[in-house]
């Protein structure tokens, strides 16, 4: 098999992955990029709002503001160190990004354009902010570019559509590399490196209405649990309120920061009952949750009584097309409505995943030690969305992912570039190593003879759907862990797409569908073992918060094992927000 050597492995190329592979570049690693898809298709490009920062260019704001949101954003689950120092990086990177060449909407007097958007408040939780960044509704299109342009300045080393097999762990725990696969030659690639970091963005697959990339199927969380490395408060799952009815494309955020509203079939705007003081812009779980209510207790529109509408006439055909162009599209072409004249008809729909890999604000990924101590595995990091840091903790708010791969990308690529000074040289690989990764490729040699891949995928992304959707029971989580557990065992004979010759398009599927069984098992475990409503987790057998109790983050083990681990609430310099009641 054909082996690379390079300083540092970076599996995916979306924002969090780029932008730490820029830095690394920069600073003279020699650095690759694996990605399943051109570098450009990575799920980045499809965000649309913005990246949040307290520049305060519309309105009064200051860093310190942006953590209390995001603390309370979070339910009290966020790590609030980790939170501090998100929030403090901000303004220097957005300016950053400007810098690189990143096209941000102007305001009249030339200044970085700023929306509102959910959870912004000033002088902890006061009036609106308006904090989020834009790029008109294209933003994450406009930083993946600009960081792919640099990191080919750079001299960037990337190859492009190679699929992650595995990793390569040692004896000591040292992460070595990873297998790779070409998927256009069908020939595996062996890439040791002294460090590796995972980017390969969250796991929206799991669900049938979505937001998501196809590509996004938790391949870098599944290889973690895969090396014996737990993921975290994965029952923690964002439902994105304004997703076009039935079908899941987003609608972003940004026009009802702009000015959008939610109707039921009554015409009522429903927001004011459940959010009196934020209204449409409330934290995501809470509107997502009072649309559910809604359709629920018959006030849903349309012919079936499904969805709700999300009105934007009113904001006239300037502002549409300056501010929401994108929108104008979509709404176009997958709704059939033109938001010009009519409302878009929307529902809430899978968009993000707040768990993932337990890493701390250095990227680097940590295990849990005994009396709540925690050890970083050495040479191994994840960032993004597949990295669990935790600065969302129970629910993200808006505009906070953007920043959370430039944050921590940066990072990680800072921490590496000093853990590099200290590992210089490469570490003996032993075959056998390379043959367990190996092994994983080799079981998808022949299709089985039973259900065909794409049959499973979708069982699974319904049963995920309905037995861990937006409002949970013991009962109904407790059928749906068995119902993932029979799919894992229905796994084993799967029927690949070509069975004449079996291409590595149909063997990369499977990988894929055996990465989402595992990620959906520890989703809905997890969900099941906590007993209590917080953020995106609401429980109706029990509704409400529970900090003695449950003020923790959950760790989900290959074998089944749910542990916890406490959460940081000290921040770096100011004091904590401890919790209360939240309330928008
Ligand atoms: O609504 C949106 O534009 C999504 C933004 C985000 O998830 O941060």
């Amino acid at each position: 098999m054909e082996r690379r050597h390079f300083d540092t492995l970076v599996i995916g190329s979306g924002g969090g992955g780029l932008r730490a592979a820029l830095q690394l570049a920069q600073g003279e690693a020699n650095v690759a990029v694996v990605s399943k898809v051109f570098p450009t298709r990575s799920h980045t490009v499809a965000a649309q709002g913005g990246m949040n920062a307290a520049l305060a260019n519309v309105v009064p704001d200051n860093w310190h503001w942006h953590m209390y949101d995001t603390v309370k954003g979070s339910d009290y689950l966020g790590d609030q160190d980790a939170i501090e120092y998100m929030c403090r990086a901000a303004s220097h990177l957005v300016v950053e990004l400007e810098h690189a060449g990143v096209p941000f909407s102007r305001l009249p007097n030339g200044k970085i354009y700023q929306r509102p958007f959910g959870g912004q408040s000033q002088d902890f939780g006061g009036d609106q902010a308006a904090r989020t960044c834009a790029a008109a509704d294209r933003t994450g299109h406009a930083i993946l570019h600009t960081l792919y342009q640099q990191n080919i300045h750079a001299k960037t080393h990337f190859f492009d559509e190679y699929f992650a097999i595995d990793l390569i762990r040692d004896e000591e725990d040292f992460i070595l590399g990873a297998v790779v696969l070409n998927i256009a030659t069908g020939e595996p690639l062996l890439i040791e490196a002294k460090t590796t970091l995972l980017a390969t963005g969250g796991v929206g697959q799991l669900f049938r209405t979505n937001t998501n990339a196809r590509i996004n199927t938790g391949d870098g969380m599944a290889m973690a649990l895969r090396a014996g490395i737990p993921v975290q408060d994965m029952e923690f799952f964002q439902f994105h309120p304004t997703g076009i009815a039935g079908k899941g494309m987003l609608i972003t955020e940004g026009v009802r920061g702009e000015g959008g509203y939610l109707v039921n079939k009554d015409g009522e705007r429903f927001m004011e009952r459940y959010a009196p003081h934020a209204k449409d812009l409330a934290s995501r779980d809470v509107v997502s949750r009072a649309i559910a209510i809604e359709i629920r207790e018959g006030r849903g529109c349309g012919p079936d009584a499904d969805h709700v509408l999300l009105k934007l006439e009113h904001l006239g055909p300037e502002v549409i097309k300056k501010r929401l162009p994108g929108i104008l599209d979509m709404a176009r072409t997958f709704a059939n409505v033109d938001p010009i004249k009519e409302p878009i008809p929307v529902f809430p729909t899978a968009h993000y995943t707040m768990g993932g890999i337990p890493t701390n604000r250095f990227g680097q990924v940590v295990m849990p030690l005994e009396h709540s101590a925690e050890e970083a595995i050495p040479g191994l990091y994840a960032v993004g969305e597949c990295a669990c840091v935790s600065v969302h903790g129970a629910n993200r708010l808006g505009g906070n992912s953007l920043l959370d791969i430039v944050v921590f990308g940066r990072a990680a690529g800072n921490h590496i570039i000093e853990f590099l000074k200290e590992n210089r040289y490469h570490r003996p690989m032993k075959d056998e190593w390379v043959e367990r990764a190996l092994s994983r490729l080799a079981r998808w040699e022949q299709s089985g003879e039973g259900e065909s891949v794409d049959v499973l995928r979708d069982e699974l992304q319904r049963t995920m759907e309905h037995y861990c959707g937006v409002f949970r029971t013991e009962e109904v989580l407790a059928e749906g862990v068995e119902k993932v557990k029979a799919l894992a065992k229905r796994l084993d004979a799967v029927r690949l797409r070509d069975q004449s010759k079996v291409f590595n398009t149909a063997r990369i599927e499977a990988l894929e569908l055996e990465n989402l069984v595992s990620l959906g098992l520890a989703t809905v475990k997890s969900a099941l073992a906590r007993q209590e409503s917080r953020g995106a987790h609401s429980r109706m057998d029990y509704p409400d918060r529970d900090d003695e109790r449950w003020m923790k983050h959950s760790l989900y083990f290959e074998d089944g094992r749910v542990e916890y681990k406490p959460v940081r609430t000290k921040p770096m310099s100011v004091d904590t927000f401890p919790p209360k009641p939240r309330v928008y």
